[in-house]
């Protein structure tokens, strides 16, 4: 078992994960894993070569073989994702490639698939691991666990503002019934489905900014891991 640091934050999409992980791994100093990048990817390879999202025995190989490149994790920027030699950074992101990676998330060769990627991330001074299945599976060693949450509308109009920012012009009834029917997908699904680890700390962004939810993490890291930030 490596002894290694791994904070883990889960959560249901749209709560704020990826930019409070990205604040904490730069204040840190730390690595840091957006697991649901890897299951975009696998969505978004799989249509590029013509293969259906639920086609378990053909996404278990190239969730396997994924040629994958994390530009940079540690500067604080979003790290550019690179699929096949291909900037995807931005392609990954829409709400489409997002529905594909909740349904091939469902297929437990697919999430083994992808567990040695995961795990290989976890390299000194340490890691912030941003997913679902972070602090249950993935890295059930942890030493400090946390859990996200915020209620459905709240985290559909984040979603809204953070696609408007880009220009990407959504509907924000479609918005919520999407962001409805992921989180039926990721906490009903038999295979590592969303819920809060039992040793979790359950942190409820629905009234807090990002900063207020950053300042309660590396509070938990001062108290739990003995870090300075
Ligand atoms: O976090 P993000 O929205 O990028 O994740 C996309 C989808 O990938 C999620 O809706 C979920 O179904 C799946 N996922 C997962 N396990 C993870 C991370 C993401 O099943 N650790």
């Amino acid at each position: 078992m490596s002894t290694t640091p791994v904070i883990t934050v889960d959560g249901p999409g749209g709560v704020g994960k990826g930019t409070v992980c990205r604040i904490v791994a730069q204040r840190l100093g730390w690595h840091m894993l957006d697991s649901g990048a890897l299951y975009r990817l696998v969505a978004l390879a799989a249509q590029r070569h013509g293969l259906r999202w639920d086609n378990e025995p053909a996404l278990v190989p190239l969730a396997g073989h994924l040629d994958v490149q994390f530009s940079s994790d540690i500067s604080g920027n979003e790290a550019r994702v690179l699929l096949e030699g291909e900037d995807v950074t931005d392609a990954i992101r829409t709400e489409e490639c997002g529905a594909g990676a909740s349904q091939v998330a469902v297929l437990p060769g697919v999430r083994a698939a992808l567990l040695d990627r995961q795990h290989a991330f976890r390299e000194l001074p340490g890691l912030v691991a941003d997913g679902r299945d972070m602090g249950t599976v993935v890295f059930a060693d942890a030493p400090l666990k946390i859990f996200l949450t915020a209620d459905a509308e709240e985290r559909a109009r984040r979603r809204f503002k953070q696609l408007k920012e880009k220009g990407i012009g959504v509907n924000f009834a479609a918005l919520l019934e999407e962001i409805a029917a992921r989180d039926a997908r990721d906490s009903q699904r038999n295979a590592a489905a969303l819920k809060p680890a039992t040793d979790a700390v359950i942190v409820d962004t629905s009234t807090l900014s990002i900063e207020q939810v950053v300042e309660q993490v590396l509070t938990l890291c001062r108290e739990r891991l003995m870090v300075r930030c």
